[in-house]
């Protein structure tokens, strides 16, 4: 399934920024160092010495030591979650996905976020980006796009949860609204794929704890038409932001 979501902004070649706006959001310092950065002679503008930080330019013009600037379009990553950390950016809740990037991309703003988000104890496809209507769009129920996940659990399973999670009636504990349809293949006597088209809390792990099944492992294999490939757990690959339609 192709998934192709809403229109969106303005291309950024077209878009003129303050020197110290584009250093601050793309990472490179603060927008009060800009000014030390432009005085030791770091930027350029269309070639010449940059001299005033409020000057505005379009990405293109602009070089930071002799280099093009870092992604001035936006980010999309793909990346393979691997176990253990955790997809908030609040450090109390421990080791974070973030800290796998280049520090650049992790002082950016908007800052780079997950696409939804998979538990501490899940592996896999996750996507991070800094375009916020990009999130908006992809975690929303209204464009149901299929998240595949393969989980293995601690008992054997019951052919009876193909019809059940297929059925658009299971309600999860604390929850009145069903679970949309989700389709459910055996692998073997414990594994299972799973695809669902919503992304509630805990939801796979919810789902088979209604009907008394601990998941032991849970990996996510595809999102959309996306998959991991060869994709080592830890590292990422950029996609273009109009991977999912045409968002610029
Ligand atoms: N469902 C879960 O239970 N956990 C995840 O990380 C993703 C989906």
């Amino acid at each position: 399934m192709t998934v192709r979501i809403g229109a969106v902004p303005s291309p950024i070649h077209t878009v003129s920024r303050r020197l110290d706006q584009w250093l601050a959001n793309l990472g490179y310092c603060s927008r009060r160092e800009a000014r030390d950065w432009i005085d030791a002679g770091r930027l350029t503008v269309g070639g010449k010495p940059a001299d005033d930080p409020g000057a505005k330019a379009q990405a293109v013009a602009v070089r930071v030591d002799g280099e093009p600037l870092d992604h001035p379009e936006g980010l999309l990553l793909l990346l393979h979650k691997p176990l253990g950390l955790v997809c908030s950016h609040d450090e109390r809740e421990g080791a974070n996905v973030y800290g796998l990037l280049p520090e650049r991309w992790r002082q950016r703003n908007p800052v780079v976020t997950s696409v939804g988000r998979l538990d501490k104890d899940t592996s896999g496809l996750l996507l991070l980006t800094d375009q916020t209507a990009l999130v908006h769009r992809l975690t929303s129920p209204k464009h149901k796009v299929p998240k595949r996940y393969v989980a293995t659990v601690d008992r054997e399973l019951s052919e009876g949860l193909i019809p059940l999670f297929a059925s658009g009636a299971l309600v999860l504990e604390g929850e009145k609204d069903p679970c949309l349809p989700a389709e459910l293949r055996m692998l073997n006597s414990t594994t299972a794929e799973l695809v669902l088209t919503e992304g509630r809390y805990h939801q796979v792990r919810r789902m088979f704890a209604s009907q008394g099944y601990d998941v032991r492992t849970l990996h996510r294999s595809h999102f959309g038409d996306l998959d991991l490939g060869e994709l080592a757990p830890g590292r990422w690959r950029e996609l273009p932001l109009d991977a999912f339609g045409n968002l610029g």
